[in-house]
């Protein structure tokens, strides 16, 4: 294919980065990471191959929710930086060819909001209505409560307010009333002036929420929410061609999907693929790939210029609750048998190494999988050299733990006394002094040497990411085999969950005499047999991108 094409669509074959600038790199010794610490890693994210960067929310807040509780949507949190840091950032991010976009926190506000302060002092606050009242506590309040370890309801009745406020999250968080127009505008105030500063877009919170779609309100509340999301777009669009709204929605695929607006693709740019990534532990548990297959094959298409944001891990507990009570227990049981390692009854506060026993074969045909599978990788920060949780951190905070630069004190993170972190390291056997950056460069084998690889390969193989995906038969049920296939390119690709070796026999279409696939992670070429008859062999947990190529095709091989 044309690779021209894929710079105008970036986010269709992107490699976004999320981090936290306050455990990425502290500059200034106060033990919380800084604006100024991430520009001067800029350079670890442009080797990496990184191409957005997705900054998680670095507004003022009494950090109650990890900075998902804001009190300025215009602000920058002066522990983090200034206005100005984040300027310099984008700018030299810009110059490694990096985008950035950030999360935009809009379905709440912190109580501590100025416009939540003076909304629940008077019925007359000009704020009062930008907030959701009632005077009655509606029935089924206990229906839907996020973080069911805090929250009983998602109404709480305020005294100063005399009145039952709404909050999908937690007490702290009072949800914006959307039904506003003061507050629909002041929303797109918000994008209109990030945009500005020279965002590409945004990380869009909990989207269904947001819109209500997840039915805390009755009908009337919005009659047609994803009208809403449609205004947002055009606005978004209108002020910077280029940006994109990658949303967090959490929902079955047929509803999911409307959330990039249907066939029209005029919503979200980017869905998370929430089930994918459930399935995949499943499989991943099952050592048997068939849970992941089925749901590649129910996963709707996404609109043409749209993307499905694929994802191992995130910040939060790795959610599994779209599978069955008990396809969830058997992940449980494989990966986090322990109730400290598990949350709200329904996911994992562990990243995926010390799931995976840090078995790096393992590991790297995971991250292959994510790679070569249709959508668009997001890797949440310290994947790339497979760090692990620190379980005595509290609750989702297990896997925000400091970025492990280096094997020396706070895995060079700061400068600062141990007691001073903005979070605790990680000990043990995935500690800074055996798992970190600096040692992994020098290591060929090393997962961030097997990371940067994929992305290289990731990145001049579009097909990857813009083909049609088929799933292929063959003999071994261990054995995931896919094909893409995008303007005369095809790549086949496999993956072992098994640990033991196995081997394929795959039918590839469309060949003739002298066909061969290379493997373009290795090099290792094998030929087609004439009746297009493929015959491959893959080790314990192996994986391997084989390249169709012709008679007369040009690759660099
Ligand atoms: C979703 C975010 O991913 C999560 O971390 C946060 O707690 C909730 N939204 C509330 O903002």
């Amino acid at each position: 294919m044309r690779l021209t094409e894929t710079a105008d669509v970036w986010w269709k074959n992107a490699v976004v980065y999320c981090l936290d600038i306050e455990t990425f790199f502290d500059t200034d010794g106060d033990g919380r990471g800084d604006i100024r610490g991430l520009s001067q890693r800029i350079d670890h994210l442009a080797e990496l191959g990184v191409t957005c960067l997705w900054l998680m929310p670095f507004y003022p807040t009494p950090d109650r929710d990890d900075g998902y509780d804001i009190t300025d949507f215009y602000g920058v949190d002066p522990r983090l930086g200034t206005h100005g840091d984040l300027v310099e950032l984008i700018t030299l991010a810009k110059d490694r060819g990096i985008r950035v976009i950030a999360d935009l926190v809009v379905n709440h506000t912190s109580n501590q909001h100025p416009w939540f302060q003076s909304a629940r002092s008077s019925r007359e606050s000009p704020y009062r209505d930008w907030y959701v009242w009632r005077d009655e506590e509606p029935p089924g309040g206990d229906k839907g409560v996020v973080f069911p370890d805090q929250e009983d309801s998602i109404w709480q009745y305020d005294e100063e307010a005399g009145q039952y406020y709404l909050h999908m999250f937690y007490k702290h968080q009072p949800d914006l009333d959307i039904a506003n127009p003061q507050v629909r505008e002041e929303i797109i105030r918000v994008i209109g002036f990030w945009l500005q500063l020279g965002l590409s877009g945004f990380r869009v919170d909990a989207v269904p929420f947001l819109l209500d779609t997840a039915g805390a309100l009755d009908a009337e509340y919005l009659p047609d929410p994803h009208d809403y999301l449609r205004d947002l777009r055009a606005f978004l669009t209108r002020r910077s061609g280029q940006a994109v709204l990658l949303g967090e929605v959490n929902l079955p695929y047929k509803d999911t999907r409307q959330f990039f607006g249907d066939e029209d693709g005029d919503e979200l740019t980017m869905c998370f693929d929430f089930i994918g990534m459930q399935k995949l532990y499943l499989s991943l548990a099952r050592s048997d790939p068939a849970a992941l297959v089925k749901s590649l094959r129910e996963r709707p298409d996404p609109p043409e210029e749209a993307q499905w944001g694929t994802f191992v891990r995130n910040h939060d507990e790795l959610t599994l609750d779209k599978l069955t009570e008990e396809e969830k227990q058997e992940v449980f049981a494989a990966f986090g048998p322990e109730k400290d390692m598990q949350l709200y009854g329904r996911g994992l506060r562990r990243r995926l190494p010390p799931m995976l026993g840090n078995d790096q074969a393992r590991l790297k045909m995971v991250y292959s999988l994510l790679f070569s599978l249709p959508g668009t990788p997001v890797l949440f920060y310290g994947e790339e050299i497979g760090m692990g949780e620190n379980l005595a951190a509290e609750g989702r905070n297990a896997v925000r733990t400091p970025m492990q630069w280096t094997a020396e004190l706070n895995g060079g993170f700061s400068s600062a006394d141990p007691d001073q972190l903005a979070a605790p390291v990680v000990e043990g056997e995935l500690s800074p002094e055996q798992v970190n950056v600096a040692a992994q460069r020098h290591d060929p084998d090393s997962l961030l040497n097997w990371i940067k690889l994929l992305i290289l390969r990731y990145r001049e193989t579009p097909e990857l990411s813009w083909g049609t995906c088929t799933i292929l038969e063959h003999e071994s049920p261990s054995v995931l085999a896919h094909r893409t296939d995008y303007e005369g390119g095809s790549v086949i690709a496999l993956h072992n969950f098994a640990a033991e070796p196995a081997g394929v026999t795959l039918a590839v279409s469309g060949t003739g005499v002298g066909t061969r696939v290379t493997d373009l992670l290795t090099g290792q070429t094998t030929d087609v047999e004439n009746d297009g008859t493929l015959r491959h062999e893959v080790g314990p947990h192996g994986c391997c991108w084989l390249r169709v190529v012709k008679p007369g095709d040009r690759y660099i091989l």
